[in-house]
């Protein structure tokens, strides 16, 4: 462990004990500044803060390197499945055969919703994006299962977490179906978590589903890529909001929320609607001068990260995979040369070397989610169904954490000193 970090402010001087993790950058620990020194941390956007202890998920940026549980990612993608990873982050450990079919044995037995939230969908307009009715389901969780939200009881916290997990296929496959106008279908515990989720998506009643086993193995490849990524925006505000105590289903809702946006989640579909608006790899060049036009708001979507400066190493794995489901699929989808043909100039292009610009996640997960047959505007639904196993276990962890408190945040305060009210008669 390294030395103290010595500090003088003031005319006073403040020492300040230095944590180690078991891999990773050093911590200064300054819980003790204020008050010490009066004075607080500046860091808008967090880039140099940890706010958290966290034993799940371990990402190096400048090496691309992604950990669950001590585990690569792309061992995890190629040689797991989704439940294995679930359970993994959820209990710390891979699990035996035995743990991993009791484990998704109980994830099935979840699965059904509560006949009256089907009602809820009614309320929303048909065109409804499918992340605003996210929202408003996820949160409305919290009203129907008031047996699992005593958070100080690790036993119900867990079947919270394996509502959560369960559920979230039903509720997204449900928001595809209002869009569309078919029926809902209900859940089949006989299938896996994610052909179950596929014939719930793309099957009516009227006919048995078949679920296509490449689109299946792709499907359940992309839910592990988007399992947990360390503390990022959706993250911390799971934790931020559950650090008040509050009920899981309502901080599941917020997170959810958070995801949307197109600097996070909502970048998946934001990326594909790009590349389709560029069209061919001829009109390429055009938008590369845009994102590197400082007076132009355009970014290239699915490219660039807060964390990574060298590669993300789910893009490596998505991009592979994007070229293997399209073949195996048959299907020849020009979006996918536009984004290779983009990536290759971008990453040879002078502006997105000295930013440390590559592909992310949200980059190539569009082609693969379009040649399955879902709308962009699901996209962002699918990174939730999956992030929610990282959200619940990150929640988990934060509850039983001891050292947690509230997320309580303070400011550089910018606005009047104190002043004297004036009469409005006299303004
Ligand atoms: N296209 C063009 N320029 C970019 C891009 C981009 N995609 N991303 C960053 N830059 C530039 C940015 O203009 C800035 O330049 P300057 O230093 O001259 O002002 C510099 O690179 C640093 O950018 P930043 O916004 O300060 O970096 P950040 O760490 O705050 O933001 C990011 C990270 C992911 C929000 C950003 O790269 C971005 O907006 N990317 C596009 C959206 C996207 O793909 N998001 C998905 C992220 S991965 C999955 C997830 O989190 O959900």
């Amino acid at each position: 462990m390294a030395d103290n970090v010595k500090l003088e402010f003031g005319g006073k001087a403040s020492e300040y004990p230095v944590l180690s993790g078991t891999t990773g950058p050093d911590v200064i620990d300054i819980r003790k500044l204020y008050a010490a020194t009066g004075a607080f941390t500046y860091d808008p956007g967090f880039t140099s803060t940890a706010s958290c202890q966290s034993a799940l998920t371990y990402i190096d940026g400048d090496e691309g390197i992604l950990l669950h549980r001590g585990y690569p990612i792309d061992q995890l993608a190629e040689q797991s499945s989704f439940m294995e990873v679930s359970y993994l982050l959820l209990n710390g450990e891979l699990p035996s055969a035995k743990e991993l079919e009791s484990f998704t044995y109980t994830i099935s037995r979840h699965t059904m919703l509560h006949e009256q939230l089907a009602t809820f969908y009614r309320g929303f307009r048909r065109d409804a994006h499918p992340m605003a009715i996210m929202c408003g389901v996820v949160g409305a969780l919290s009203a129907f299962y008031h047996d699992s939200t005593d958070i100080n009881d690790p036993k119900q916290r867990m079947i919270a977490s394996h509502r959560l997990i369960a559920k979230m296929p039903t509720i997204a496959a449900m928001a595809y179906k209002y869009s569309v106008g078919q029926p809902f279908l209900y859940p089949r515990n006989d299938l896996s978590y994610t052909a179950n989720f596929l014939r719930m998506t793309f099957g009516v009643p009227a006919e048995e589903y078949e679920v296509d086993p490449v689109i299946e193995s792709a499907m359940d490849k992309i839910f592990i890529l988007h399992a947990d990524h360390e503390q990022n925006a959706s993250t911390s505000t799971v934790r931020l909001a559950g650090s008040s105590g509050a009920n899981p289903f309502a901080c599941i809702a917020a997170g959810i929320a958070c995801l949307w946006g197109p600097a996070h989640g909502g970048a998946n579909e934001a990326a594909l609607n790009m590349l389709r608006e560029i069209g061919t790899p001829d009109r390429i060049p055009e938008y590369i001068a845009r994102a590197k036009n400082k007076d132009d708001p355009f970014r290239l979507m699915g490219f660039g990260h807060r964390v990574y400066k060298n590669f993300d190493p789910r893009a490596k794995v998505l991009g592979k995979a994007a070229t293997e489901v399209l073949d195996k699929l048959g299907i020849s989808d020009p979006v996918l040369d536009t984004a290779r043909e983009l990536e290759r100039i971008a990453l040879s292009d002078q502006y997105f070397i000295d930013k440390k610009l590559y592909p992310n996640v949200d980059f190539y997960s569009g082609v693969i989610l379009s040649a399955i047959g879902f709308p962009t505007t699901m996209f962002t639904v699918l990174f939730a169904l999956a992030r929610t196993v990282g959200w619940v276990a990150q929640w988990n962890e934060m509850i039983s954490d001891p050292e947690q408190k509230i997320g309580r945040p303070r400011q550089l305060y910018t606005g009047p000193a104190m002043r004297d009210y004036v009469p409005v008669a006299k303004r």
